[in-house]
């Protein structure tokens, strides 16, 4: 028995009855060696009316039993479980104020909500999100008050946006196509905050090249990092959101894959990539029809090309660069000729900012009503046609 399988369980107890996103910190304890964690601007949750904080007080003999004792015991803002003889301590705290937002049939749910109030709160992961992309998405979410975990091979280049961003994020270092390495990092969430609300499967790699030419090796790296990976954080980080779950059957969740344009049409020279891509839009499908039962969403957001990003605009290895010095595009002299004949195959004349997938990340969280979708982000470069 450990915290990483108490917490999500005392997290879910909290969503079911507060109805807003909390977090659970474990509190240090000398047995298990567990330090004390500083994480997030972190709020007390308001005590009972009339009434004051003390400290809830659970036994049970095994896990199985949990659910039911924690439903029976008093709401207070920290607590005691003890397990078979042995105690584990933790504390509950909101990041910022959330408010809860209102569902379904309830008028007000009708109304433009504040795109902060869709992730205030929340807890959200976001693998690769050291730069690009991803930390694009890490920028957005924390401004709108989220706590984030910034999931990255790069160490050093999540711990560095870390420390720019402040206590409402943590860098944890992950291989998300080492399945050992995303195990482990589901465990450290749990035993950090004690669940998740939003899992963004962001990283992903680029190994472009002719069919007849490629090695397997390239190959098979694309697929392991953006296909397999895709499996794997959803195998791990889904049981962790199906554990919170088992406390709160209404609480409802988040998995948003980043896929591309590239996952709706072939991609010449590119076919790793492109494959990777459309096999990652079967997963999403295949996995949203089986993960309803856990209030789980899975979609996939399909970006254009990111111009602004390193993988087209580093100064020595971004795609611009390489495509003047191979003559990709005939007749361009300078950098700046060869984003604007990219630019031009948009329809809106103009990549994909990182602005554009967060708006489509807040939609797919406020949309209750949709699972399995890939939404096209492109400037009308990709339109669906079935
Ligand atoms: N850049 C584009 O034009 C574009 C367009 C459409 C879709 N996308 C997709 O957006 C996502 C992000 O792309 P980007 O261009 O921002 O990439 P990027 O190369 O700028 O950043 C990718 C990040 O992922 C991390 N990463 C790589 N392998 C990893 C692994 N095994 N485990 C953990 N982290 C790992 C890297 O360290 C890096 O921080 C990818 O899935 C990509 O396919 C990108």
């Amino acid at each position: 028995m450990s915290i990483e399988q108490i917490a999500p369980l005392v997290r879910g107890e909290y969503l079911r009855r507060l109805g807003v996103p909390v977090v659970v910190t474990a509190l240090p304890d000398a047995d298990s060696g567990l330090e004390a964690q500083q994480i997030g601007e972190l709020a007390s949750i308001a005590p009972p009316e009339g009434g004051d904080w003390g400290t809830s007080w659970v036994e049970v003999e095994s896990v199985d039993e949990l659910p039911a004792a924690l439903a029976a015991a008093p709401l207070q803002n920290q607590g005691l479980v003890e397990v078979d003889g042995r105690s584990y301590g933790y504390k509950v705290s909101t990041v910022g104020a959330p408010e809860p937002l209102p569902h379904g049939k309830d008028p007000a749910a009708s109304a433009a909500a504040a795109r902060a109030r869709v992730v205030q709160g929340k807890v959200a992961v976001v693998t690769g999100g050291a730069q690009g992309f991803g930390a694009e998405i890490v920028r957005g979410l924390v401004a709108s008050g989220a706590f984030v975990y910034i999931a990255d091979l790069n160490a050093d280049g999540a711990a560095k946006l870390a420390a720019e961003l402040g206590p409402n994020t943590a860098a944890v270092t992950v291989n998300v196509a080492d399945e050992a390495s995303v195990e482990a990092m589901a465990a450290q969430i749990a035993a950090t905050t004690g669940g998740l609300d939003l899992v963004v499967s962001n990283a992903g790699i680029v190994r472009a090249g002719s069919v007849l030419e490629q090695e397997a090796a390239d190959f098979r790296l694309t697929t392991e990092i953006n296909y397999t990976a895709f499996f794997l954080i959803t195998k791990h980080l889904g049981r962790l959101l199906a554990a919170q779950r088992r406390t709160a059957p209404d609480w409802t969740t988040d998995i948003i894959q980043i896929n591309s344009k590239s996952g709706l049409v072939g991609s010449n020279k590119n076919g790793a990539y492109a494959g990777s891509k459309f096999g990652g839009i079967g997963l999403v499908q295949s996995f949203a029809l089986e993960l309803v039962e856990q209030g789980i969403k899975v979609n996939a957001i399909c970006p254009g090309n990111f111009y602004d990003g390193p993988l087209w605009s580093d100064p020595d290895r971004g795609l611009f660069v390489q495509y003047l010095a191979s003559g990709k595009v005939p007749g361009a002299t300078t950098v700046d000729e060869v984003r604007e004949f990219y630019e031009a195959k948009v329809p809106l004349r103009r990549g994909t900012y990182g602005s554009d997938v967060m708006r489509a990340i807040y939609y797919l969280i406020e949309q209750e009503y949709e699972t399995g979708q890939a939404v096209p982000v492109t400037g009308g470069q990709v339109m669906l046609s079935s």
